[in-house]
């Protein structure tokens, strides 16, 4: 059965792989940066990341050396940044401990910065051709599939049963494809509701396909809600320029330039809020406004609703702070969080404007 179940899913592989831009390319650090940001977001939204990170920083040499800043700014948008702020530590390890080229084995691998178990199996196999298994969600959820695991997904014993399945499925030949077969297999026919089991190669192997649970298994967790959270968030803005400051590390968005915020009763009064915003920042101002309509953003544990405090304020220039005009805040490492406030309040501002605020 082992044999059958990775010849049949690479049969499938060879002929109906995507062509990605990581694909096909053996310098294991383009592996490495690729893996980094898959386990972030979608592969379509990593595409464009992945060519300005590479461009930006070619070599682990490169990333070792650049500016913090640099890294942030080509990384921001992805999400947690502390992501990004590890891919940089672990290049300056490597460029010390081994040499400038990064280690084979998944052991030294996952004694760098922000590489766990995912990654460094990920890199091991698809880079190096080790024998190693990437259990990442896509692979978790064929291979519950695939054995009939009937506990939650989400236990740690789950994870180390569909790691010791997937692991003894390896062909050693072909590990790195494999390990990419079984994800794109995840992605493109065994998603998470109703997988595509008439297009699946190894449906004859599944153990949910031939027992007829595949939208019973794999069994999750019900999730916990999002903490809903109100925001004020304060445009504070002298001549065309909009007041910026950086978020301590660690926490949400660390690293990264937002608009001074506080959280508030979303039955507050915003403009009292704005002002203690202001206050700790040291400003005052005299002109308020708040912006009609709320932004939205979902966090892991959040649900965001931001209200955003229009205010005029004569300019000071604190410390860890920046007057930026906004068509300038791009050149910022911002989380997508804030270009939404800024989306939001580049469709209002006009108007507050135009009313002399
Ligand atoms: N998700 C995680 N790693 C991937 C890869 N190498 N190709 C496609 N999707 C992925």
């Amino acid at each position: 059965m082992k044999a059958a179940f990775s010849r049949r899913l690479l049969r499938w592989y060879d002929k109906e792989q995507r062509e990605l831009p990581w694909r096909g390319q053996s310098d294991p650090y383009c592996i490495w940066i690729s893996e980094a940001m898959l386990q972030q977001t979608v592969v379509a939204t990593v595409i464009p990341y992945y060519h300005r990170f590479l461009k930006a920083f070619p070599s682990v040499a490169r990333l070792a050396a650049a500016p913090e800043s640099d890294v942030m700014h080509a990384w921001a948008g992805l999400g947690y940044y502390s992501r990004a702020r590890s891919l940089k530590k672990a290049a300056e390890m490597v460029m010390e401990r081994f040499g400038g080229q990064l280690p084979a084995s998944e052991e030294k691998l996952r004694s760098l910065p922000g590489i766990g178990p995912y990654t460094a199996a990920a890199v091991a196999a698809i880079a190096f051709g080790q024998r190693a298994f990437a259990l990442d969600g896509n692979a978790a959820r064929v291979m519950a599939r695939v054995m009939g695991h009937k506990e939650y997904l989400e236990d740690h014993s789950t994870k180390t049963a569909l790691h010791e399945h997937g692991l003894a499925l390896v062909p050693p030949a072909r590990s790195g494809d494999f390990a990419q077969a079984v994800m794109e297999l995840g992605a493109r026919i065994c998603g998470p509701r109703v997988p595509k089991c008439g297009e699946c190669p190894v449906a004859g192997l599944c153990v949910a396909f031939t027992t007829n649970q595949t939208t019973t298994l794999p069994k999750r967790r019900p999730k916990r809600p999002k903490r809903p959270v109100h925001m004020i968030c304060v445009a504070a803005h002298d001549q065309g320029r909009l007041l910026f400051e950086q978020r301590p590390a660690p926490g949400l968005l660390a690293g990264t330039w937002t608009l001074p915020a506080s959280e508030a009763a979303a039955s507050g009064d915003p403009e009292a809020t704005a002002r203690q915003v202001l206050a700790k920042v040291g400003l005052t101002s005299a002109r308020l406004r708040v912006l009609p309509g709320q932004v939205r953003h979902v966090f892991t544990h959040l649900d965001v609703q931001a209200t955003v405090v229009w205010a005029q304020v004569a300019r000071p220039v604190p410390a860890g702070q920046q007057w930026v005009k906004p068509a300038q805040a791009c050149d910022l490492a911002l989380a997508s969080y804030t270009r939404k406030l800024l989306g939001h309040i580049e469709a209002h501002a006009s108007s507050a404007r135009n009313k002399g605020l």
